[in-house]
Order: structure tokens, then C-alpha cells, then sequence
């Protein structure tokens, strides 16, 4: 049996990344949110955090409701600021919402009076680019992710999974180089949402955009993820980040895999220490 200390943990020390430069980086980001009347208590939602993240990685967040995770993305979406630190994208520090990113929330949020085609051309009409250009790529999007003949269907008329599909690839259509993810696939079906976890994995093996997904669920984080990053309860803190080095592609099979549930066990083990989870 493999002790715990045999996997490879990554102390989320910035000195970590040295050599290449990350595509995104947090120093002492972290996130208070005032009380809404007078003599409310204010409620820090993220303790102020380092984080590197890698050009061209998948990392997985997990962590217990309410700790931070979409406080964490929308503040490197640039949708919220940080109370404190500074975080860059490239070299930019993120001052507002910029164009480079794509953002998958859990609900799809179709239009459902637009066709699939025509939801994630929307993505090319907020930006004012190009119908044209870009309804070539949105075909090509849906054929990637298993939509080719469903261009013309309505939300109504497509599955929660195609739906959700439909969304990814609206967040993809004008080509950002990070991908935040928000519990994409939280409100599917166990069924559906292993199937589109393994196409959305081969699908990102052909791509290799630099992804960031939070998830609650465990298997998830750890088999989507090339690093799990584990948080505790609010205010949110990184209680852990884990290398999975698992060889891709990954299928479902893995799961039941000594090596796949080592880490699941590593990640339940870190919640329980930080009170998370009671063993
Ligand atoms: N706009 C806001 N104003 C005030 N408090 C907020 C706001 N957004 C989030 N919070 C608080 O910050 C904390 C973290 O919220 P956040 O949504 O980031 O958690 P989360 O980890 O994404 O939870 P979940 O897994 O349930 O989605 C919560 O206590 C929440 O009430
Ligand atoms: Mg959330």
C-alpha cells in the first residue's frame, strides 16, 4: 500500500512555478464582503491566497459549499475585485472583465428561444465579431463535442448534457486561452455527467487550454484534474494542492483503480483533518 506521503504534493509556494511563468497569478488575493446594513458582521469568503496557475494545465477545485470557489473564479474572471493582494493574468493585473477568458457556469443558460447554433453565435455578437467568420467554428465546436446535427434544435429540445455542451462551446467560440469553469456539470444526471467528464477530457487532450473547474465532487477533481486544488470552510483556504499523475487519456474504469482512489482517499483524508468531512 502506497503511504500518503508518497504522493506528490505540491506546496502552493509560488517558488513552485519557477522557470516558467504562470498564465495566472494570485498573491495575498482575498475576498471580504461587507455587512448589506449597518452593524452586520462583514464575512470573509477567501482567506488572502497564493496560487499559480499554469499555462495549458487543468486544475480542479474542490471544496464544501459556501468557501470561496466562485468567489476565487469571478475574482480572476475580473467580474469582482479582491479586498486585498494582486492578481495578474499574463502580465495584465485584472482590473474588470477581459476578453481572453471563457466562463461555463452550472446552469446553462441558454436562450430558449435561439437555436444551439445561434446560442453560442452569441458569444460572437456580445464582442461584436463576426457572424459570419465565427458560424463556421461554432459548427465545428458542436461537431467536437458530439452536437454535429443538433445546430438547428432548440434548448427544449436537447438533453441537460447536450444543453450543457451547448454552453461550453459558447464559451469557447472566441478561442480564450482560460477557461473557468463553475460546477458545469453539477446539475446533470451520475450518467451523463461521467460520459461528458471523459468527452470533455479528450476533448481538452486535443485542445490543451488552460482550465480552471470547481467541483464538489471528489472523482471529479481528481479525474479531470493534472492538479486537485483542495479547500477548507470558509473563508475558503487552499488546504492542499495535489499533482495527479494519472496517464491520459482517463477512462471511467480508472475510478475503481487503486492508483485513481489513493488520491480520492488523500483528498477525503484532507477534508477530514480540516473538519470538513467527519471520517
Ligand atoms: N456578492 C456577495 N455578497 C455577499 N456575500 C457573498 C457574495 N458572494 C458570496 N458571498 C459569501 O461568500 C461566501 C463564499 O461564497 P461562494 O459563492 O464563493 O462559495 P462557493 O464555494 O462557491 O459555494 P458553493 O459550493 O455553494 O457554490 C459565502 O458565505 C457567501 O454567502
Ligand atoms: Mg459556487
Amino acid at each position: 500500500m502506497q503511504s500518503m506521503n508518497q504522493f506528490r504534493l505540491v506546496d502552493n509556494d509560488p517558488v513552485e512555478a519557477a522557470g516558467a511563468a504562470p498564465l495566472v497569478r494570485l498573491r495575498g488575493v482575498g475576498k471580504v464582503f461587507p455587512g448589506r446594513r449597518r452593524g452586520q458582521a462583514s464575512v470573509e469568503a477567501l482567506c488572502p491566497t497564493d496560487l499559480d496557475i499554469r499555462h495549458g494545465e487543468f486544475l480542479t477545485i474542490v471544496g464544501p459549499s459556501g468557501c470561496g470557489k466562485s468567489t476565487l473564479l469571478s475574482m480572476i474572471a475580473g467580474l469582482m475585485a479582491p479586498s486585498s493582494g494582486e492578481l495578474t493574468i499574463g502580465d495584465a493585473l485584472v482590473e474588470g472583465p477581459h476578453p481572453g477568458l471563457g466562463i461555463v457556469f452550472q446552469k446553462d443558460l441558454l436562450l430558449p428561444w435561439r437555436t444551439a447554433l445561434d446560442n453560442v453565435l452569441i458569444q460572437a455578437e456580445v464582442r461584436g465579431l463576426s457572424r459570419k467568420v465565427h458560424t463556421a467554428r461554432a459548427m465545428k465546436l458542436l461537431e467536437l463535442v458530439g452536437l454535429g446535427g443538433f445546430e438547428g434544435f432548440y434548448p427544449h429540445e436537447l438533453s441537460g448534457g447536450m444543453r450543457q455542451r451547448v454552453g461550453i462551446c459558447r464559451a469557447l467560440l472566441h478561442d480564450p486561452s482560460l477557461l473557468l469553469m463553475d460546477e458545469p456539470f453539477a446539475a446533470l444526471d451520475a450518467i451523463t455527467r461521467d460520459q461528458i467528464a471523459v468527452d470533455f477530457q479528450n476533448f481538452w487532450q486535443s485542445d490543451k487550454r488552460t482550465v480552471v473547474f470547481i467541483t464538489h465532487n471528489i472523482a471529479e477533481a481528481v479525474f479531470l484534474g493534472d492538479r486537485v486544488l483542495v479547500m477548507t470552510a470558509r473563508p475558503g483556504q487552499i488546504a492542499d494542492v495535489i499533482d495527479i499523475d494519472l496517464p491520459r487519456p482517463r477512462r471511467l474504469t480508472l475510478r475503481e483503480a487503486p492508483e485513481f482512489t489513493r488520491y480520492t482517499a488523500h483528498v477525503r483524508d484532507v477534508f477530514i483533518k480540516h473538519g470538513v468531512l467527519r471520517g
